[in-house]
């Protein structure tokens, strides 16, 4: 019998440790898996007898006793509850499934299989794989990556960088935290992978100080890798490859891709301006790829599996996969991986079952603070880049937060404003003043000022013209969605704002 128990974050604060502690007292070993993406159920549960796996969930320590004498009713298999069974899970197949520090048990997995291929295709087979697959940048700007590759491959220098961004700062994103939770080694392949393909023999993970599980994990992960000669040399005859891992310290901005080359640098987290792009002049002011975590821990599947195959998910020009994460006033919050095309509205209300609190949907914020929100009106839009950018928005990073109808939407473009005035780095004036005048001047509209409302529509376009980097650029999202989806919340009639 194999008890599973999520050492994931999120299963932690849920009670995951007692939990554990109750299996052990109980005389039965517990393997910390990663979390199967299902927070609602969490602490989950699995035990393994006779080569089924069945799940309990949510399991408090009381619980343990009755389940251990089968008396606590199961869930049944994970992959028959709809909301896991009914995902494409190619990025995410082992998270949750494995023992996240075990190499052999990641190995039998199909782990390792990506990087062999990789090695045996070389540095040229390896980009036209990874251009062919369609993968875009995940971290949320959707930039080709093997385009990125290919422009570090090419650019002259004598030493080349691997960056991870994994400074997931998106408020209601998860996805890097629980993959670097659940499976580390695909991280680590995947970022040896891309070292074998521009030339790069060191790679750094740059993960915010809040997410120490993840820390914690990773820095085991890559001392085994080390260990195992998958990492520091051996890998490939010809190529040695080594991952640092390094702490952030809590600057939004730090995500932001320049502002993490200089913080890892020991600079301020400033942003620079581009160009030159990091990919010509990155880390040290070498070529660098900036890549977010889920971005290289997709690229093993793609080089396992085959182009053809990653390729062959999706809509239009959004190729493969997306692991949506699904939070806020919702019933079944959790990490969804779906084929980019699902409507907006089945992810809300099919998946996650609307909100918690039972109220109707108000709307829902896609892709961040900085992302913007979407009422029901908009819920047949596809799941994907240039069809969330039709709407005026960004799926970003992939985080849905659900909102219901008592929720002030002047209030949240309000926040927006104060989001980008305490996190802006200070560098140009659009973003550091646009948005302190910003929150004064919905604070005005809030107080019946309509006459202030012309003047935040022209702070927004002058933010999202003016502004150095995608935090002040980006902040007008929110609430000018907000303004011209809810104008009477501004004291506005329908009318005045369409
Ligand atoms: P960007 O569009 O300037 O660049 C995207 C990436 O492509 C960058 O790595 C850039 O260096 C690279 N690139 C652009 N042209 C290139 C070329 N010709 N050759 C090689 N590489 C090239 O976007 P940016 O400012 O890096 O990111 C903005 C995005 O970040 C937003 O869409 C937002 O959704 C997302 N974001 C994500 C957060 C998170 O927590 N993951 C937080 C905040 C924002
Ligand atoms: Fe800094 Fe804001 Fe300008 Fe970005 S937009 S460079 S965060 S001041």
């Amino acid at each position: 019998m194999r008890v599973y128990v999520p050492r994931d974050a999120a299963a932690r604060a849920l009670g995951a440790d007692a939990v554990a502690a109750a299996f052990e007292a109980a005389g039965h070993a517990v393997i910390r898996n990663g979390s199967r993406g299902m927070i609602w159920l969490e602490p989950l549960v699995e035990i393994e007898e006779n080569g089924v796996r069945r799940a309990w969930g949510p399991v408090a320590a009381g619980d343990v006793p009755a389940i251990l004498a089968g008396r606590a009713e199961s869930l049944g298999r994970v992959e028959d509850i709809p909301f896991f069974g009914r995902q494409q899970r190619l990025t995410f197949a082992r998270c949750g499934l494995i023992d996240p520090l075990d190499l052999a048990d990641y190995e039998a997995h199909g782990g390792l299989a990506g990087l062999r291929r990789a090695r045996a295709l070389g540095p040229e087979g390896i980009l036209a794989e990874v251009k062919a697959s369609g993968l875009r940048g995940r971290g949320g700007a959707g930039f080709p990556t093997g385009i990125k590759w290919e422009t570090v491959a090419r650019a002259p220098g004598d030493r080349k960088y691997i960056v991870c961004n994994a400074d997931e700062g998106d408020s209601g994103t998860f996805a890097d935290r629980m993959l670097m939770e659940g499976d580390p080694f695909t991280l680590i392949e995947g970022m040896a992978i891309a070292g074998l393909a521009v030339g790069a023999t060191k790679g750094f993970v740059y993960i915010r100080s809040e997410y120490p599980d993840a820390i914690a994990v990773m820095t085991r992960a890559v001392e085994i890798a080390r260990k195992n000669k998958i990492l520091g040399g051996g890998v490939h005859a010809s190529h040695a490859f080594d991952i640092e891992i390094r702490v952030g310290a809590g600057a939004y901005v730090c995500g932001e891709e320049t502002s993490l080359l200089n913080s890892l640098e020991g600079k301020r987290g400033v942003v620079r301006a581009k160009p030159p792009l990091p990919a010509l002049e990155g880390f040290l002011g070498r070529p660098t790829v900036v890549n977010n975590v889920i971005s290289l821990a997709t690229v093993p599947v793609i080089l396992e599996k085959g182009a053809d195959h990653y390729a062959s998910f999706g809509l239009g020009r959004s190729r493969g996969t997306m692991p949506v994460q699904i939070a806020g006033n919702v019933a079944r919050g959790g990490l969804f991986e779906t084929a980019f095309g699902m409507p907006l509205g089945e992810l809300v209300h099919d998946i996650a079952g609307g909100t918690a609190s039972g109220r109707p949907v108000k709307a829902v914020q896609v892709g961040g603070p900085l992302g913007a929100w979407f009422a029901p009106a908009k819920f047949d839009t596809p799941f994907a880049y240039e069809e969330f950018d039709g709407q005026g928005g960004l799926i970003g990073h992939a985080g849905v937060v659900v909102a219901d109808d008592t929720v002030d939407m002047a209030l949240m473009a309000r926040f927006a404003m104060e989001f980008c005035a305490v996190e802006s780095c200070g560098k140009c004036t659009p973003c550091r003043i646009g948005a302190v005048r910003g929150v004064e001047t919905i604070d005005r509209i809030r107080a019946g000022d309509a006459a202030a409302v012309p003047l935040l529509v022209d702070l927004c376009e002058t933010m999202k013209h003016g502004s150095l980097c995608a935090l002040g650029g980006f902040t007008p999202y929110p609430v000018m969605s907000a303004l011209r989806q809810f104008p009477e919340e501004f004291g506005l009639l329908r009318e005045a704002a369409e």
